[in-house]
């Protein structure tokens, strides 16, 4: 792919590769590792974090829709692959086809993709709502009718169960005991378990003393993100940050005092001041709530003033900075936390956020892969 503009979001693979192998090291042998890669991997890439997931030490992937499932199959994923949302049941067969798991939670469902399916069995994952309130069956008996159902049909493998917790990212634990409680006790009383048994998402897994079952669905941790400011102190292990967002300085210039800056002129030069364009807007993820918050310009921190436009922003620089002058808006000094927090959000919708119009160059053994038309130094 051929990228001609100077801004661009660094992905260090090296970084996902520690945060699986530190997560690796602290599940017991028993317990699998999906890396959940959805939504282009949190913004960061699902074929190379899936790649560096999967040589790092976990075994199986996740997305949330078919569509990506087919996509991380046709790049070449060979390991199993989990559909976590709602797939539709006229699409079992081409889920069959391509060997990917579906979640599934209703017995109409399964009425109808028996239907359609053909010579290949359908891998199938049951969804069991002990709190979440979005998929799943609500009941033992619910869910002991859909094990059923999928016991009998040849068309069907019952490869799993597993259920979501709410609040696991939350220091006060007793809702997620109330779950984690209820989910056991309805493992407790099947009478045959399948295969994969699993409830923890990163901020379930890195509880200490929480029961793992036999697998775990690691998301933003594999992203060296904390699953909440409230439980990042408490974390078991050094997670690394893999992303970072870069862009340079398309244009410099010395703005009299009272000159007005981006629409609506809601800022002005209080005296002269030095003003620079950076080539990134709201169509790239950064949106205009980002105005008057800080960016870094070689580890300083300087203001975006006025409003963020649709592909460009201004920031007020401390004295003349030359055009093509890298300046970084999340990584060292500027975290991605800390544009959540301004943004009133969590770090996982920012990195979500960065829009398919920014590239992403990845770093792997401290190496930067090459992208055509970028021109980058060369120290990561
Ligand atoms: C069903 C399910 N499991 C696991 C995850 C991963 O969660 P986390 O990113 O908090 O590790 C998600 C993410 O939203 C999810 O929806």
């Amino acid at each position: 792919m051929t990228f001609l503009r100077d801004t661009w979001a660094e992905v260090n693979l090296d970084a996902i590769e520690w945060n699986v192998k530190k997560m690796r090291e602290f599940l017991s042998d028993d317990v699998q590792i999906m890396a959940v890669v959805k939504a282009n991997a949190y913004g960061h890439g699902d074929l190379e974090v899936a790649e560096t997931a999967l040589e790092s030490g976990a075994s199986m992937v996740a997305v949330a829709i078919l569509d990506e499932a087919i996509a991380l199959r046709k790049k070449g994923i060979k390991a199993p692959i989990l559909v976590l949302g709602a797939s539709r049941p006229e699409d079992a067969p081409l889920a069959a086809a391509h060997d990917i798991s579906v979640t599934v939670f209703q017995a109409g469902w399964l009425v109808k993709a028996e239907r359609h399916l053909g010579i290949h069995p359908l891998k199938i994952h049951i969804k069991c709502d002990t709190g979440m309130g979005r998929l799943g069956v609500l009941s033992f008996s619910e869910l002991n009718e859909l094990v059923q159902m999928v016991k009998q049909s040849p068309q069907f493998i019952w490869e799993g169960i597993y259920t979501h917790f709410a609040t696991a990212d939350q220091i006060d634990e007793r809702y997620f005991q109330k779950q984690l409680t209820m989910f056991d006790s309805w493992m407790e009383q099947l009478d045959e378990k399948p295969s994969m048994i699993h409830a923890s998402n990163s901020a379930a897994a890195m509880k200490q003393d929480s029961k793992k079952f036999n697998a775990i669905r690691m998301g933003i941790s594999m992203y060296g993100l904390s699953p909440s400011p409230e439980i990042k102190p408490f974390l078991p292990f050094e997670l690394k940050p893999a992303l970072s967002l870069y862009t340079k300085i398309v244009h410099v210039k010395r703005v009299e005092k009272g000159s007005a800056i981006s629409y609506g002129n809601t800022y002005v030069a209080e005296q002269g001041e030095w003003i620079a364009t950076l080539p990134i807007g709201y169509a790239d993820g950064w949106i205009r709530k980002n105005q008057g918050k800080d960016v870094s310009l070689e580890g300083i921190r300087v203001p975006i003033v006025g409003r963020v436009c649709m592909d460009q922003c201004m920031i007020k620089l401390p004295d003349y900075y030359p055009e093509g002058t890298k300046v970084c808006l999340i990584g060292e000094v500027v975290t991605i936390d800390e544009v959540a927090e301004r943004l009133d959000t969590i770090n996982y919708e920012v990195a979500c956020m960065i829009s398919s119009r920014v590239p992403r160059i990845f770093i792997k053994n401290n190496q930067r892969k090459a992208v055509k038309n970028i021109i980058l130094d060369q120290t990561p």
